[in-house]
């Protein structure tokens, strides 16, 4: 389906982005020290680039694993039913667990991907999301870790796609249509 034209303006630049998640691993490095092992659990397919780069500043014994809920689609409105298209691999029964996710907007699929995965009975069950759209969320749920609060804007970039293009940008940008 074609789309409308539109630009792709920098929001958060790779830099920026990369000392965050040095930060953000630093504080998970504290909290789940002594961990015999943290089973990383990335939320396909927008925190595939998230996830490669922090586990790469995590001083901490790790497995990784993903797992795949519905999300926009093709579209750029939230699905209020999340569904389960792609189970994790491994178990994580009595493991310690970080769930991964890209962005958290109304928050329906994080809150149901931990509950989901709680019904699995994880030692610890901890959440990051890199982005986080605190005006749009419809559910009570806060990750334990979020990266960066950004506005009610549509973005692309580092993972995150529109129409699953532009997940290769290194940067996160917004998108802006050019005509209307
Ligand atoms: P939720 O509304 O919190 O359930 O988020 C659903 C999914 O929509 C997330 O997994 C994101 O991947 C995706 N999403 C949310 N906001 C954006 C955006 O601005 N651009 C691209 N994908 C988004
Ligand atoms: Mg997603």
């Amino acid at each position: 389906m074609p789309h409308k034209p539109y630009v792709i303006d920098q929001m958060i630049s790779a830099k920026s982005i990369a000392a965050k998640i040095e930060d953000l691993a630093t504080k998970i490095e504290v909290d789940f020290a002594g961990t015999d092992k943290l089973v990383v659990v990335g939320l396909l397919r927008g925190s595939f680039v998230f996830i490669a780069d922090l586990v790469r500043e995590l001083e901490l014994p790790v497995e990784v694993d993903f797992l795949e809920a519905s999300s926009y689609g093709d579209a750029m409105e939230s699905s209020r039913e999340v569904r389960i298209f792609k189970d994790l691999r491994g178990t994580i029964e009595n493991r310690d667990v970080l769930i991964v996710e890209d962005i958290i907007d109304t928050g329906h699929t994080l809150a149901h991907v931990a509950d989901f995965l709680k019904s699995k009975n994880p030692a610890r069950l901890k959440s990051i999301a890199l982005l986080d759209k605190p005006a749009r969320r419809e559910v009570d749920y806060k990750p334990d870790y979020i990266g960066f609060e950004i506005p009610d804007e549509f973005v692309v970039g580092y993972g995150i796609d529109f129409a699953q293009r532009n997940r290769n940008l290194p940067y996160i940008g917004k998108v802006r249509f050019t005509e209307d």
